[in-house]
Formats: C-alpha cells, structure tokens, sequence
C-alpha cells in the first residue's frame, strides 16, 4: 500500500519524508488555506522535496479552465498528479488530460458509479471520500470495497486511493480490502507508529539494560 500525506504543511511533509515511508501527497484547496500561504510557494516547497506523486487541484469549474489549469500544473514537474472533481466537466477534462499524458487524481468520489465514470475516463487514481461519507452516517468503507470490486471486474487499471481517512483504523480497513493507496493527515500517519505495549516493552529493555555488567 501507498502512503501518501494529506496535506499542504511543508514541516509535517518534511517529517513524514525522514521517516522515509512516504510515497506521495495530497493537497486540496481548504488544505492549502489552512497553511494561510500562497499557492505557488506551497507548491514550489512541495515539488521540491516530494520526488512521489504530488496531486495539486484545480479550481476552474469548467472543461477550457480546467484543462488550462492543468497543463500549467502538469508543467511544474513530472511528479505533478493534477487533482480534478468528480463532475461531467471533470470528467471529460480527465480524457483530455489522459490524452495528453497528464496523470489525474479524481476527487470527491461519492460512490462507485461515479468511481466507474473516472475509470472509463482513464483516470490515474479515484479518490472516494470515506471519512465524509461516515460524517453522514453512511459506510465510507464500504465504497471503497465496491469500487475494488468493480474495477476488478473489468480490469481497469486506474488506482484506488482511499481519501478523508480519519484514523488507523481506516487505514487498516482500506489495507485489508487492497486499496492501492491511502492518503492521511500528519496525525494519523504518526498514530500508526504507536502501540502502548511498544512503549513500555522499550523501556523495561532499556531498564534491563542498565543492569548488564560492562
Ligand atoms: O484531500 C481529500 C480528503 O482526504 C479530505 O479529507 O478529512 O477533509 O474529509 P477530509
């Protein structure tokens, strides 16, 4: 399975790279206001350091300013994965970008027709919301098995990326069913590390440890 980070915070990226276990990241819009900077510097940041996939959104709402959009973002490095909403105008933008080469990360994906649509379209990945659906008392999980269960089916090759995880427990849920990649924030990547048995499992060692004669 692909890590990639939710987020548009160069630190909690900066973090996440050290470790060494990230492969990619996601931005979108309210992400990149939240870090209350300018577009273009968080996206140079970004590109520079993240050598992975790199999904960056557009904001036009229709197919010219899209596509616009997109093959300036496209342009920016090889990495670039341009972010397009699940809508008919992002949908036939995503055809013109496969047309083109340009990779594309199908967003706000609320159920499995829509999921085939994007495939249909030759997008690189479909990003169903799943956090979002479960904020509305629906099965976010669920529309992650049946897009897999679909794409199976007819072999598509666009990559099932499981969006809007809120904790490890999703994460989990979207290994076992084989989502291709799950994007998360900062704080759910750092939860995955942690165990209370690993903790004090350390520190008896280290305690011992004292205890061996030099
Ligand atoms: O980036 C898309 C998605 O992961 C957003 O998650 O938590 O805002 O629903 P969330």
């Amino acid at each position: 399975m692909q890590f990639f980070l939710d987020t548009a915070d160069i630190a909690e990226i900066e973090q996440a790279h050290a470790w060494g276990i990230l492969d990619g990241v996601t931005t979108n819009p309210s992400l990149v206001a939240k870090t209350g900077r300018r577009f273009d510097d968080v996206k140079r940041d970004i590109l520079a350091l993240v050598k992975g996939p790199v999904s960056l959104e557009v904001t036009a709402t229709d197919v010219a300013g899209m596509m616009e959009e997109a093959r300036a973002l496209a342009a920016e490095g090889s990495q670039v994965v341009v972010k397009i909403p699940l809508t008919q105008d992002g949908i036939a933008a995503v055809v013109q970008c496969r047309e083109l080469g340009i990779k594309t990360n199908v967003t706000l994906c609320f159920s499995a027709n829509q999921a085939l649509l994007a495939a249909k379209a030759g997008a690189t990945y479909i990003s169903p919301f799943v956090g979002r659906l479960d904020d509305i008392g629906h099965n976010g999980m669920q529309l992650v098995q049946e897009i897999l269960e679909v794409y199976e089916n007819y072999g598509y090759e666009t990559q099932v990326l499981a969006a809007s995880l809120r904790h490890p427990l999703h994460v989990l849920e979207a290994a076992r069913l084989g989502a291709h990649v799950g994007t998360m924030p900062y704080s759910t990547m750092q939860q995955l590390f942690k165990h209370p048995m690993t903790d004090l499992g350390l520190q008896r060692f280290l305690a011992d440890w004292q205890k061996v004669p030099a």
